[in-house]
C-alpha cells in the first residue's frame, strides 16, 4: 500500500536561527489514524506548515500520495485538508459561507458545494447554526465548522493540528468518533493533541516528537512496549501512552 505521507530528513531553520526540525522523518501509510505527538515547541505545526505548504523548509523531501510536495505543490495540496491550530475563517462570514467559498478554492462551484456543505454541517451538529456568523459560536462549534471546510473538497488525508483544544469531553469524545468514521470511509488522518488517553485508544500509528526529533515512532503497540512498567516518582499513573511520553520528553 502506499503512503499519503513520506517525510525524509526534514529539517527547518526559520529566519531566527531556531532549528525547528532536525532531520525528521517519517511515514504515514494510505487509510492509517496517526497521532503525531510532542510538548509545546517540539516541531508539529511547522511539520504541518511544510506539508501543507505555509512553511518553506530547509532540506528534505516530502510527498504527498507520491506526489513531491515541490515538483508537483498543486497535486500534493489538492489531496490534503488542513484543520489549523488556529481559528482563522473570517468570523464576520455565515457558517455555510465559510464552508462554501472554501470549496472555490478548489474550484467546486456554489451549486455542488452548497448541499455538500449542508451535509456536512448536519454531520458535525452544527447545521442549526448554518446562517450564523462565525463568532457567534462556542469554541467547539468553531473547531467543527473548521473541520467541514477542511472536508469540502473531500480529501483523502485529512490533517488536524490539536482539533480538540479547549473542547469539552463529551464533544472531544463525538470529534472523535466522527474521525473514526472517516477513517472507515477510507481517509488517512493524521493529527496531533494533547490528550493522550483518546489518541492511545484510537490511533493506529504514532509518532513522538522533541525539540525537533523523532523520539520514537511506530505502531501504537510498538511505541506502548517501549513502556518499562516502573511507577512514576509522583506516583501518579496516567495511561501508559502518557508515560512513554513523559519518559521521552521529559528533560
Ligand atoms: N514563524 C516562526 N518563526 C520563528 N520560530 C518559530 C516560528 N514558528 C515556530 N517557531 C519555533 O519553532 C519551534 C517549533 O514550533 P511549533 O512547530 O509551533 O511546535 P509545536 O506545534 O510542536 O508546539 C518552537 O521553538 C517555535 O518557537
Ligand atoms: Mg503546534
Amino acid at each position: 500500500m502506499q503512503n499519503a505521507l513520506s517525510i525524509h530528513k526534514l529539517k527547518k531553520t526559520y529566519g531566527n536561527g531556531v532549528e525547528a526540525l532536525k532531520g525528521v522523518s517519517l511515514e504515514v501509510p494510505e487509510g492509517d489514524f496517526f497521532a503525531l505527538l510532542g510538548p509545546n515547541g517540539a516541531g508539529k505545526t511547522t511539520i504541518i506548515g511544510v506539508v501543507t505548504g505555509l512553511v518553506n523548509k530547509t532540506e528534505g523531501t516530502v510527498s504527498v500520495f507520491g506526489h513531491d510536495i515541490e515538483k508537483e505543490p498543486e497535486t500534493a495540496r489538492a489531496q490534503i485538508g488542513v484543520v489549523p491550530q488556529e481559528i482563522n475563517f473570517n468570523p464576520f462570514e455565515k457558517c455555510i459561507d465559510v464552508v462554501v467559498n472554501q470549496g472555490g478554492y478548489y474550484g467546486i462551484p456554489r451549486k455542488t458545494a452548497i448541499p455538500y456543505a449542508e451535509q456536512l454541517l448536519k454531520d458535525l451538529g452544527i447545521f442549526d447554526k448554518r446562517d450564523m456568523t462565525g463568532w457567534t459560536l462556542s469554541g467547539g462549534m468553531k473547531r467543527r465548522l473548521l473541520i467541514a471546510r477542511a472536508l469540502i473538497h473531500q480529501p483523502r488525508f485529512l490533517i488536524l493540528d490539536e482539533p480538540t483544544a479547549g473542547v469539552d469531553v463529551e464533544l472531544r469524545r463525538g470529534m472523535w468518533d466522527y474521525l473514526k468514521t472517516l477513517t472507515e470511509k477510507g481517509v488517512t488522518i493524521l493529527l496531533t493533541t494533547h490528550y493522550l488517553e483518546e489518541a492511545e485508544q484510537l490511533c493506529k500509528h504514532v509518532a513522538i516528537i522533541n525539540k525537533g526529533e523523532i523520539a520514537a515512532s511506530g505502531t501504537m503497540e510498538e511505541v506502548l512496549a517501549l513502556h518499562d512498567g516502573a511507577t512514576p516518582k509522583d506516583g501518579y499513573r496516567g495511561g501508559r501512552l502518557e508515560e512513554v511520553f513523559l519518559k521521552l520528553t521529559r528533560e
